[in-house]
């Protein structure tokens, strides 16, 4: 069952109407357009992933590295700033592993600034990310993403800002068996960071890695060990689940897949997120070793698709976007904020059984980035029509990010927490 064709509609007050899906990669892949509530959401797949090796070079970094003791800071709160000598933190071309989704230079993007902001937390500095300290860190150890492919971008930066660091003669390899779970590993550390594809985070009918493009997305709400029995006993998890819960409700599943016998009845979208986040958490009270492991959660990666959000004209997008937002506390339309209160009242409520789920929260601060997309500059998997030629925004992608970029700012969140979780103020729910 490869090649699958199917026809979605779209209730978007956007351009498009209809559209097709899917196409390939390699023998099979998919690349799907899907609407949702607010806007039409492009949240394609592709697995372009080598197994292979090596890749020097070492990774100038940002700011100073100071002053995160007392009092304690803020991370998720603060602006911008151009600074072309320490960003990017390494090139796009050096790194190995990068991905097709998001390789926005070689895919004809021109202007290049958008690699170069440095997130600047208004009250202290973010620590400088030192990969060795890191793979250090991460010896005999699993990192791993788990998520849909915003995720994947952050974990294919992840990749990148680790292996363009490490010597060209140090041992390191993709491993992707076409499963869910595709990991990297430094042989030197024998340190794992991996990716595991499960989108809703339970269980759904989009769990395939490759073939995910259903008109009827079904999720069981109740049930996540099949996934979650392949990273329980890591070491550090990166949870995030959002865009694919963006429609007005889910059909929800009592009972297996396999089984005919079972209970579908469809839930309005709020609740459903609310009750596959408490399996979640209910799950990582039951399962995982406190001690152990450390758990992150990352908060809604906000899209562009809708430019009259920052003035500009209605039907255009992040499309030909170079500049970022400057106006302070920007918020787009399209991330639902109600959304993420579940996810803290989820992180709340685990908390009080005494585990600790850090959220990341990068939604504020990649609002403003409205030219940190791909755009029209990734592989695209079909042949483009004379009509999308004729007008490029409407296949535009304003839901991925260009790497380097913003999912760089993301790990580097993530590292100071990894190390010093204790200097940085705890949100406040
Ligand atoms: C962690 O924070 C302490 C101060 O609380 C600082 O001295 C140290 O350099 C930080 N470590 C890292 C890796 O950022
Ligand atoms: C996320 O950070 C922004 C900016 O600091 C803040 O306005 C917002 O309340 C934060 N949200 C959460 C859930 O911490
Ligand atoms: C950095 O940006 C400044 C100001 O835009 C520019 O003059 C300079 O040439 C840039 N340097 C590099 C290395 O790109
Ligand atoms: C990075 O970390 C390693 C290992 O902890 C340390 O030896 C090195 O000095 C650090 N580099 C910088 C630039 O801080
Ligand atoms: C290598 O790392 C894995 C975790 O990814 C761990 O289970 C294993 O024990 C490590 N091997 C050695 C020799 O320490
Ligand atoms: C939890 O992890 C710690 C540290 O790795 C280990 O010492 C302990 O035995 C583990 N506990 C269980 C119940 O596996
Ligand atoms: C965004 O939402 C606000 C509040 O719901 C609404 O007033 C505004 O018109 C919306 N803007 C756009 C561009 O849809």
């Amino acid at each position: 069952m490869a090649n699958k064709q199917q026809v979605v509609i779209w209730d978007v007050r956007c351009s498009f109407h209809s559209l097709i899906a899917l196409l390939v990669l390699g023998l099979v892949g998919g690349a799907v357009y899907l609407t949702a509530q607010s806007g039409q959401q492009l949240l394609e797949d592709d697995h372009d992933d080598t197994t292979s090796t090596t890749k020097s070079t070492t990774t100038p970094s940002p700011t100073t590295n100071n002053d995160h003791s007392s009092p304690k800071c803020n991370l998720f709160s603060g602006k911008w700033v151009f600074d072309n000598k320490s960003y990017p933190l390494y090139k796009e071309k050096q790194c190995t592993f990068m991905s097709d989704q998001v390789a926005c230079e070689k895919f004809g993007r021109m202007d290049r600034t958008y690699q170069n902001w440095r997130w600047q937390p208004h009250q202290c500095d973010l620590p400088r990310f030192n990969a060795t300290a890191l793979l250090e860190k991460l010896r005999n150890k699993r990192l791993v993403f788990v998520g849909d492919s915003l995720n994947r971008g952050q974990w294919v930066s992840m990749v990148c800002l680790l292996e363009t660091s490490m010597p060209s003669s140090s041992p390191k390899s993709m491993i992707n068996h076409g499963g869910n779970l595709i990991y990297f590993k430094a042989k030197e550390y024998n340190a794992s960071i991996e990716f595991y594809w499960a989108p809703l985070l339970v269980e759904s009918n989009s769990d395939d890695p490759v073939i995910h493009r259903l008109p009827d997305r079904i999720v069981r709400a109740q049930s996540i060990e099949k996934h979650a029995r392949h990273w329980t006993d890591a070491d550090i998890l990166v949870f995030n689940t959002y865009l694919w819960w963006k429609r007005p409700r889910m059909k929800i599943l009592w009972g297996s897949f396999e089984q005919s016998d079972g209970i579908y009845k469809y839930v309005e979208m709020l609740r459903s997120y609310e009750m596959a986040l408490k399996t979640w958490a209910d799950w990582l009270e039951i399962h995982v070793n406190r001690t152990k492991t450390q758990l992150f959660f990352m908060s809604m990666s906000p899209t562009h698709e809708r430019a009259e959000e920052w003035g500009k004209a209605t039907g255009e997008n992040c499309y030909t976007e170079t500049e970022i937002i400057e106006k302070k506390n920007y918020w787009g339309n399209a991330s639902d904020s109600k959304m993420m209160r579940v996810v803290e009242e989820a992180i709340k409520e685990v908390g009080k059984r005494g585990l600790n789920v850090q959220m990341i929260n990068i939604t504020q601060l990649s609002e403003y980035r409205k030219e940190g997309h791909p755009s029209i500059y990734r592989k695209q998997w079909d042949p483009l029509t004379r009509e999308q030629l004729a007008n490029p925004a409407v296949y535009a992608d304003c839901i991925h990010w260009c790497l380097p970029g913003v999912p760089d700012v993301w790990n580097e969140l993530l590292y100071a927490y990894i190390f010093n979780r204790s200097s940085f103020r705890h949100n406040s729910f």
